[in-house]
Formats: structure tokens, sequence, C-alpha cells
């Protein structure tokens, strides 16, 4: 009698990247019959099926050929509120905040709404393929509890943090900065590593913060390990005029953050589309993660993203989606318009299929210092995995019919594939989505 050994063995093609392509040559690992045995919800091994099989003959093998395998996407930036948003386009930043964005944020004082808007947004989030994202929450301790808890139900990674404004924005979205600590005290006390959720402490934006707010941001991280922290930086010409009149002593706009110790590891500042020589320097010194957001940099006409120069100076650069700037949840689609955008940008960087694929898994996985725990295949990481196969009779099908190698294959995907392909998506080897 043979007993079964405790895992799963997936079949199916694969791709990952566990180095940094931007660093090495062939940091594309993938596998054309590739094996990953899960065991206990990790990565027990990665490679060819049949070494594998040969390694573990008496362990349970699920045949997902035809499709293929990536680990959990990441996005590094997007907003619970502003699910509704999406396609309010033909406005810049500030004028789009007013118009679209914050009146939608005002609605999240209605418990019910917001607790069907969080239902949604995490329901997007895995149909497209994300198991772990870095969520602005809304600026009302009771919304933002709303949508913990619908992470925590999800089954999701989810990072998240109540935003926090004191000022330029519209009153009802303005706490005192005595609520923002007592508020934001309470939900890190309640959610702050429950299962897989983090709390990341988040200022909106210098532009509607305070000195005495930013004080309590600093104070927060001081009184608890392990938060992460987010925000925006230098996405607009207006935006960062504004900036520079409300903090007439801060050199430019990252040095604002600075002055508070906003940045490193797990510090992600969204767009930073418009920055110097000197805050890439400091960013890059720092550990301060940028999170790219190509789609809404174009929706919002905010401008041409420096990735090369970032990459120059050595700073850590992630993507996001940044609904609702941006144009939806897929973070293959967001991958694909960072292509795009340095194709057609003044010395662009020419993005590979390897290239892409780190920028929408593991480099957000660095970005939020989860990069032991997910982020690639490497054995014992948790086994966060998305299952790619396209319908039938549609172009990607065909394409892939025809690709001859790993690298081809994966860029038609990044090209073609939306949430109609995604077929199963799994999060520490439990299955959260069904397509
Ligand atoms: N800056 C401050 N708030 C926002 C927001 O909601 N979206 C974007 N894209 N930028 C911001
Ligand atoms: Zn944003």
């Amino acid at each position: 009698m043979t007993v079964s050994e405790p895992g799963e063995l997936l079949r199916a093609p694969l791709f990952h990247t566990p180095r940094n392509p931007f660093l090495q040559d062939r940091a594309l690992e993938s596998h054309w019959d590739g094996g990953l045995l899960i065991r206990d919800g990790r990565i027990a091994a990665c490679g060819d099926f049949e070494t594998i099989r040969a390694a573990h003959p008496n362990t349970t093998t699920t045949d997902l050929r035809g499709g293929f395998l990536l680990p959990g996407l990441i996005d590094t930036h997007i907003h619970f509120p502003q699910l509704r948003v999406l396609g309010g386009l033909g406005r810049t930043l500030l004028d789009w905040l007013e118009e679209c964005a914050l009146p939608e944020e005002a609605r999240m004082t209605d418990e019910a709404y917001a607790r069907e808007t969080a239902r949604r947004f995490v329901h997007a989030l895995a149909s497209h393929g994300t198991t772990t994202a870095l969520v602005f929450g809304a600026h009302f301790a009771a919304a933002t509890a709303v949508l913990f808890e619908a992470a925590s139900a999800s089954g999701l990674r989810i990072v998240s943090g109540m935003v926090m404004s004191d000022r330029q924005l519209r009153p009802e979205l303005h706490q005192t900065p005595e609520a923002a600590y007592r508020e934001s005290s309470d939900l890190i006390r309640c959610y702050h590593r429950r299962g897989r959720l983090l709390y990341a402490v988040t200022p909106r934006f210098a532009l509607s913060t305070s000195e005495a707010m930013l004080e309590v941001c600093q104070t927060l991280r001081r009184e608890h390990e392990g938060l992460r922290f987010q925000t925006h930086l230098n996405e607009n010409p207006r935006e960062i005029a504004e900036v520079a009149r409300l903090f007439p002593w801060a050199s430019d706009y990252l040095a604002v953050y600075e002055r508070f110790g906003f940045g490193g590891r797990g510090a992600v500042m969204a767009h930073n589309v418009h920055t110097t020589a000197s805050e890439l320097e400091r960013l890059a010194a720092g550990d301060t993660a940028i999170a790219h957001c190509p789609c809404s940099n174009a929706a919002l006409g905010s401008g041409l993203f420096a990735l090369r120069r970032h990459l120059n100076a050595g700073v850590r650069v992630a993507l996001g989606t940044d609904v609702g700037g941006g144009t939806g949840f897929g973070m293959l689609k967001e991958a694909l318009q960072a292509y795009m955008l340095q194709r057609v940008a003044p010395e662009g960087a020419l993005l590979d299929a390897a290239q892409m694929l780190y920028l929408a898994t593991r480099a957000g996985a660095d970005a939020l210092g989860l990069d032991r725990e997910v982020g690639d295949f490497e054995p014992d990481k948790a086994a966060d995995v998305v299952y790619i196969k396209p319908p039938e009779d549609t172009p990607l099908s065909a394409v892939l019919e025809r690709t001859e190698t790993p690298e081809q294959a994966l860029a038609a995907i990044f090209t073609l594939a939306g949430a109609e392909s995604i077929r199963e998506v799994r999060v520490q080897g439990t299955i959260v989505y069904k397509g």
C-alpha cells in the first residue's frame, strides 16, 4: 500500500523572478513543464515537474497544463474608496480630487456603503490576480475597519491604514490630529498583524497634512513595531508648488517627509514623477520605495516617470494601479503600461518580460518588506499563486499556441491577459478566487 504524501503538486508552465532582472542577466526562472509543490501553504519545491515528482512520487498532482503559474501579483498603491470613480477622465490631479475622488470618499461615512465598496474592492483585487496590496483606507475609522474586515474575510494580504488629513480637502474629510491619533491607535491595536493584515500609517499627502498631523504619524510609527507607511510624492506640478508654499522651510517635497522621519524599508511613496537628483539620491540612501503608477500618470496627465533615473540612482521601484486615478485593477495591464510609456519617454528604459514580472511581483514584496514571505516561488515562501489560462478562441490562446520561448509567452500574457484569463488565485496555498 502506498501512503500519499501531504501536499499538492501543481503541474503547468511557470515563471518567477527570484533575482533582480534590472541587475542580473537571465533572472527569469521558467519551467516549461513546471512543478510547484505546495505543502502547509508554503512552497516546498519549484522546478521541472518530472524532477519534483520523482522526489515526491506519492504526492497528489493537479494537472494545470494549458495555463501558466505566476507568483501572486502585488499592487503597491491603490485607494479602496475610489472604486466607483474609475473612468473620471479629462482632469488633472487637483481638479480630479475635488470633482471626482473627494466627493466619493466623503460618502464613506455611510458604513453600509463603505462595506459594499470594500466587498467589491477586495473581490476585484482577487479576480485580477492581486494577492497582496498596499491600500489607502478611508478618512474615517469605521470605513477603514470595514475594509480590514473585508480583507480578512477575503484571505488576501492587505496592508492599509486610515487616511490622515487636516486641511485643504473638504471639511468632512478632515480630522484633528488628536482624533487621528486616537482612532489610528485603535485600528492598529485591532488589525496590525492580525492574520495577513498589516497597518500602514497613511498621511494623504503633504498638501493635506499640517505639521501637527505629520508629527502624529511619526509618533504612531515610534509607538508600534512593524508598521508600514504610505503617501504621495511629486505627482503634479501644481501640487508641488502648493507644497513648497505650505512648507517654506523644506528644500523640496521629499524634505517635508524626511523632517518627520518618513522613509525606510516598508515606506512607499506613490508617483514621484517630477523629481530631482537630490531626492533620488536620498530615496535610495533611505531605502524608501516608489510606487510607479503608469496608468494613473497618463490618465491624469501627471507626466512620464523617469524609470531609468530611479534605477540608476538605486531607488526601489514597484508598481501600483492607483485605482481610481488609474484605469483599473489589472497589474498585468499596469506592467504593460509601464512598458508602453517607457517606449515613448525620452531616454525611456526598454523593459523586457522578466522586468515586467519582477515589477509586478518581487519588487512589490521588497517595497513592502515582505520579501521573505512572498514575491516569488523560492522554497519556504508562502504559496501565493496565480493561475492564468486564456479562454478558448481568444487572441491570447491563439498566440500562446505559437510561442516558442518562455519570454515570448510571458510577454504575450502581459500584452493580452485581462481578468477573464485569471482562473485561480491562491494565498498561502488556499484558493481565494476561482474564475
Ligand atoms: N494625491 C493625494 N491624494 C491622491 C489620490 O487620491 N490620488 C492620486 N493619484 N494622487 C493623490
Ligand atoms: Zn494615489
